[in-house]
């Protein structure tokens, strides 16, 4: 299938491990330009870009941090003066702050969502004012797409992880209400909500096979995902072929939103 991504470009916020990583693989293997941020790890950043580069794309690498708006701003004035122009934006960069509820400092609380949630704020509004400066040119039917990288538990609550949770879940009502008063300028908003992907994130639930068998009892399909799942989507909701998706969340979870364990009672 042709996405027709080909000379489009797009910045993925977090994109030196996990899943941003695989998300500005999978887009430059689609013939995009890609900007990698990264906060802090400067090695595995110029690694990912020069794997972009070994594909015959063309990547950027630019330090910023998400949560601070400086940061966003500088992050999107180099892609300007790298590529002049913007089509996608992947607002994937994100943390856990993990605490028991009544243990949980303001601090915790306050870092989640600086990076999960204001994080996507300010990349997104940045995008957006491109998107709509732009407005629909050679490069495709809309204007501009962003894709938020939620969660699962945007939906399923998380106990010990309150302040995550609280975060995903402002990210799908962030998305909806971007998605509506966007849509009139043809900027496509959706997100992507990943259930358990292997990734440093969540090395204590795999990383042992006790960890893993009791993973797996929450996904009835049998398998942790992979983070080049999450890539294929991506590429799918930032190229035309979804063109007519706008404000939806795609839950990517090898069925972990099913209430599994209905599978053997209720
Ligand atoms: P990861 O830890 O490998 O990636 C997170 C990336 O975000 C890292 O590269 C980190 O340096 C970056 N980051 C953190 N704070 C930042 C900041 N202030 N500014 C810029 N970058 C910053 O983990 P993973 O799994 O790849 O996470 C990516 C996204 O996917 C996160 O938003 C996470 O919440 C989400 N997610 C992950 C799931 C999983 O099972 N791995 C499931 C559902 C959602
Ligand atoms: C979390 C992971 C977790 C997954 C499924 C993600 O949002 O970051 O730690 O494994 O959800 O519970």
């Amino acid at each position: 299938m042709d996405t027709k991504l080909k000379g489009q470009t797009a910045i993925v916020t977090g994109s030196s491990t996990g899943l941003g990583q695989a998300c500005a693989i999978g887009l430059a293997k689609e013939g995009m330009n890609v900007v990698v941020n990264y906060h802090s790890s400067d090695e595995e950043a110029h690694a990912t870009a020069e794997q972009i580069e070994s594909l015959g794309g063309r990547a950027i690498v630019v330090q910023a941090d998400v949560s601070k708006e400086e940061d966003v701003e500088k992050l999107f004035s180099e892609c300007e003066k790298a590529f002049g122009h913007l089509d996608v934006l992947v607002a994937n960069a994100g943390l856990q702050a993990d605490a028991a509820f009544t243990e949980m400092t303001l601090e915790q609380w306050n870092k989640a969502m600086e990076v999960d949630l204001t994080g996507q704020f300010l990349c997104a509004r940045h995008a957006a004012r491109i998107f709509r400066k732009q407005g629909v040119h050679q490069h495709g039917r809309a204007a501009g797409k962003i894709i938020c990288m939620s969660s699962v538990h945007d939906r399923i609550p998380w106990a010990g992880h309150v302040n995550y949770a609280a975060a995903k879940g402002g990210v799908k009502m962030m998305m909806e209400s971007m998605a509506q008063e966007l849509a009139a300028d043809k900027i496509r908003v959706n997100s992507i909500s990943p259930g358990a992907i292997k990734t440093d994130i969540n090395k204590k639930a795999w990383g042992t096979p006790d960890a893993l068998n009791k993973l797996l009892t929450l996904i009835p399909y049998g398998r942790i995902g992979e983070a080049e799942d999450i890539a294929n989507l991506c590429v799918f909701l930032a190229s035309d072929l979804s063109d007519y998706m706008t404000g939806t969340t795609t839950y990517i979870d090898g069925g972990m939103t099913l209430y599994p364990g209905f599978r053997h009672g209720g």
